[in-house]
């Protein structure tokens, strides 16, 4: 991320912030934090930071300071409660979409990613579902209408979704939902889970769809369940682009190691991860050292894992400030769990997220994912050494993902794309070399973690790094990104090539 449009106008809205302090337009007094913004860094990072956005941002007593704040640090945020079932949906077949698009449109409008919570869910549902009983058939149909008519409403406009959260239990069994006891679901097998992800892609083929639990973070029963269902789906085709983690921590924090091997496994499926609810909530009145030590090192700790874990794409808490968070309604004695106090005042947690992401991707010998403009080409040399196996017909399957797109002008402006290639074969690819053409008039910008030619609208990205140079059969490589421009539209390319041969 980070050409010098997006940078220039984080820079607006810096100087913007500066103005409105300076003309005390403010109703609560928030002290701006030292160093630079949490967006800019994980821009350089190539991480999302965000939030989730509270009820009724816009009207709040405090909502001008609200909306400085999220403004100001964040890139990415997710309607807290208004895309919930009981909010676009009421009555069956009635959708009411104002307060979603008042949260959405804000993202858009400060160059915010959106995601989306959440398609399918046992809470938060409306009395015309619970109040009665269904058959299988019925709730399908009723559950696919919602997830039809919601995605289509956002199409272009939220990116990730939550397609389905919370359907386990800590044992690792499937949670009796109404979902589950009235349509069903097996794991390896078929079921609601795997039918709302099915009808997900086909109400809006762009989105990223995403699994979301709690609980999951580390290495256990629960997580070992919601692998074995990313397994089985990625096997049977069954279309899943991310797990979210919520991430709803106490003070006893969580184990390193453990986040990490899991991280890892589920990335190792090809799958994106997604912190997607962070907060680290401590008993009240939280002490000095929950404050100033525990909480910072927890958040600290959770940033580094993601930015040391390629496929982790966004860290969101859940809400910013103390002021608003679900914490103290739903656990008694419990709260401080945010980055930001109930003055808007910068927490110790918020400088360890800041210091964290300002160290950027990896470590020592640890890939890093920071975009670099490189100009080196594509197919580097004419070296005798250089051994791509080629792929055979039908063993790959490439990804283009636009994860973020951004007007200069109504019609045009900059974006940010993930790539991927999957090896769908059973030969090893290596030293792959991805073509591509660009339908609209695109460019690229900058790109990372492999090199890149453009010729007109013929692209080709080649590995050049060691570590993401060879695909696994079964593997995925979801490693490289860019950022370009685009005018009039933005449209993806749909045939890619590697090492010559068309992918699926
Ligand atoms: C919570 C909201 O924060 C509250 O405002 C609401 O009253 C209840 O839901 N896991 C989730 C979120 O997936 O949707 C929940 O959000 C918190 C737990």
């Amino acid at each position: 991320m980070g050409p010098r449009v997006r940078l220039g106008s984080i820079a607006a809205l810096i100087l913007a912030a500066g103005l409105l302090a300076a003309s005390g337009s403010f109703t609560a007094s928030a002290a701006t934090p030292t160093g630079q913004r949490l967006k800019t860094l994980a821009a350089a990072a190539n991480v999302l930071i965000g939030y989730a956005s509270m009820n009724n941002f816009d009207t709040a007593s405090d909502s001008a300071v609200y909306q400085q704040t999220a403004r100001d640090e964040f890139n990415i945020l997710t309607p807290e409660n208004a895309l919930k079932w009981d909010a676009t949906e009421p009555q069956q077949n009635t959708f009411t979409f104002g307060a979603g698009d008042t949260h959405i449109n804000f993202a858009i409008a400060n160059n915010m990613v959106a995601h989306g919570h959440v398609l399918v869910w046992h809470q938060q549902l409306p009395g015309w579902i619970t109040g009665r009983s269904w058959t299988s058939a019925e709730l399908t149909s009723v559950m696919n209408n919602h997830i039809d008519k919601v995605m289509a409403h956002y199409v272009g406009k939220i990116s990730v979704w939550d397609v389905v959260n919370e359907a386990f239990n800590d044992d690792g069994t499937l949670r009796s939902s109404i979902w589950q006891t009235t349509i069903g679901q097996s794991v390896p097998g078929s079921g609601y889970i795997e039918q709302a992800f099915r009808r997900a892609r086909a109400a809006d083929p762009g989105a990223v769809l995403v699994y979301n639990d709690f609980n999951i973070e580390p290495m256990n029963a629960k997580s070992d369940a919601v692998f074995r269902m990313v397994q089985d789906f990625k096997a049977r085709g069954v279309p899943i682009d991310g797990v979210g983690l919520q991430m709803h921590l106490t003070n006893g924090g969580i184990g390193t190691t453990s986040l990490r091997s899991n991280m890892q496994r589920f990335a190792n499926l090809g799958v994106s991860i997604y912190i997607t609810e962070f907060d680290v909530r401590l008993p009240t009145p939280a002490s000095a050292t929950d404050l100033n030590t525990t909480q910072p090192t927890i958040y600290r700790n959770v940033v580094n894992e993601c930015l040391l874990q390629p496929a982790c794409k966004s860290i969101q808490t859940w809400g910013f400030t103390d002021a608003h968070s679900w914490v103290p309604g739903t656990f008694s004695n419990q709260g401080a769990a945010l980055e930001f106090d109930e003055a808007y005042n910068a927490k110790p947690a918020y400088f360890a997220i800041q210091d964290r992401l300002a160290q950027g991707r990896g470590s020592g010998g640890t890939p890093t994912a920071t975009p670099t403009r490189t100009a080196t080409p594509a197919v580097a040399t004419s070296t005798p050494t250089r051994t791509a196996t080629p792929a055979a017909a039908g063993t790959c399957q490439a990804t283009y993902t636009i994860v973020n797109q951004w007007n200069n002008t109504p019609t045009s402006g900059g974006f940010q794309v993930n790539l991927s290639i999957r090896n769908t074969g059973s030969a090893a690819i290596t030293n792959w070399d991805l073509a591509f053409a660009f339908p609209n008039g695109q460019t690229i910008a900058g790109l990372w973690n492999a090199a890149f030619t453009q010729t007109g609208a013929n692209v080709r990205v080649s590995a050049n790094q060691s570590w993401n140079s060879t695909i696994a059969p079964g593997a995925t490589m979801n490693s490289v990104g860019f950022t370009g421009n685009w005018s009039g539209t933005n449209t993806r390319p749909t045939s890619f090539t590697v090492n010559g041969t068309p992918c699926s």
